[in-house]
């Protein structure tokens, strides 16, 4: 199994970017050969600043590690830093139907809503699967939102194989059925444009302070209620042990609670089981440059694999001479 990801550096990390994606990677970190990255291309069609694009991507990096990527095992790299990946994304634009981008949703999102939108945003997923193709991935492990953009990379790659010859090898993505979508704390989609994130790095205050806020229904505290589909039972899940999830399931089933209570314990499994990668992370923020020497590897071991792939697409479609 070949495996790659990415991340876009747009904020602090939440619940879904670990649960959804990331505890994938470093679960998959032993697999043959493994590609994260920090998307900061894509990032850049949504942050202006470039002193915080700089500093988010730095952040993603730390977080990453922090929570358990290893550069031992896996290649860890900032996406402009393998520039093979940009040229490419051009060969896979020439051949990119209007009509496909058209129907992709993060511009036909801010289409409907008659925001502006830019020729960066409508070839976002064209440099998607650029990202993908360059090295070869056939595992992509993503939360729900990303597997349209998975199936747009697919149809890329299928059709310039059947114009140029078997150049690019076809992509699966991975879907976590019990995290592909995490809820945030209005219950919708976890999403930094909903603002109804947990962040994975909150002080503890902070967080729990976020976690008395999340919603919920107005039962009666002693009518019995159905965990599935609750989304304060679904978060507890998620940082719970399977012996406190399946006591917490059996309260809700008899009845006789407050959610109060399960907010309490939902914070205290949180800080829990953050509490590691926190202080992995204070340590590796106050080496910066130790960060760096681990993205440039990265980006040389990335080079390497990205460069042998760009230069086969090259010669298929005749621009070598
Ligand atoms: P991004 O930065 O928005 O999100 C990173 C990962 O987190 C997952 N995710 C979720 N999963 C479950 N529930 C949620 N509420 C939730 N919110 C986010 C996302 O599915 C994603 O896997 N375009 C990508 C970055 C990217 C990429 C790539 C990914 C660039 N090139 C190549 C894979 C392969 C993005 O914006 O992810």
């Amino acid at each position: 199994m070949r495996v790659l990801s990415g991340i876009q550096p747009t904020g602090r990390p939440h619940w879904g970017n670990y649960f959804g994606a990331i505890r994938q990677y470093i679960d998959l970190q032993d697999e043959q050969e493994s590609y994260y990255f920090v998307a900061n291309l894509h990032a850049l069609t949504t942050v202006r600043d470039p002193k915080l694009l700089a500093e988010y991507t730095l952040d993603a990096a730390i977080d990453l590690l922090a929570l358990g990527l290893d550069p031992a095992r896996a290649t860890l790299f900032v996406q402009s830093d393998v520039p093979e990946v940009s040229e490419l994304c051009w060969l896979l634009m020439t051949g990119a139907p209007m009509g496909l981008l058209e129907r992709c949703h993060a511009y036909k999102d801010k289409k409907a809503k008659g925001l502006p939108a830019d020729a960066g945003l409508f070839n976002y997923p064209v440099l998607m699967a650029a990202d993908i193709l360059a090295y070869d991935a056939d595992t992509v492990p993503v939360g729900d939102d990303q597997l349209q953009h998975i199936e747009v990379c697919r149809d890329l790659a299928a059709s310039f194989n059947h114009q140029f010859g078997e150049v690019f090898v076809m992509p699966k993505a991975k879907i976590l059925d019990a995290s592909a979508k995490v809820p945030g704390i209005d219950g919708e989609k976890m999403s930094k444009s909903y603002n109804n994130t947990l962040e994975i790095f909150d002080d503890p205050k902070a967080q729990r302070k976020k976690i008395m806020r999340i919603t919920t229904d107005s039962r009666p505290m002693d009518q019995p209620k159905e965990p599935a589909g609750d989304h304060l039972f679904q978060l507890y899940s998620l940082v719970a042990t399977s012996d406190q999830r399946e006591a917490m399931g059996a309260l809700y089933r008899r009845g006789g609670f407050g959610y109060g209570e399960v907010k309490k314990a939902l914070a205290d499994a949180a800080e829990r089981y953050f509490a590691e990668p926190r202080s992995r992370r204070a340590e590796l923020a106050s080496q910066p440059a130790r960060v760096r020497e681990i993205l440039a590897d990265g980006a040389e071991r990335g080079r390497k694999k990205a460069s042998q792939v760009l230069a086969r697409a090259k010669e298929a479609c005749g621009l070598i001479i």
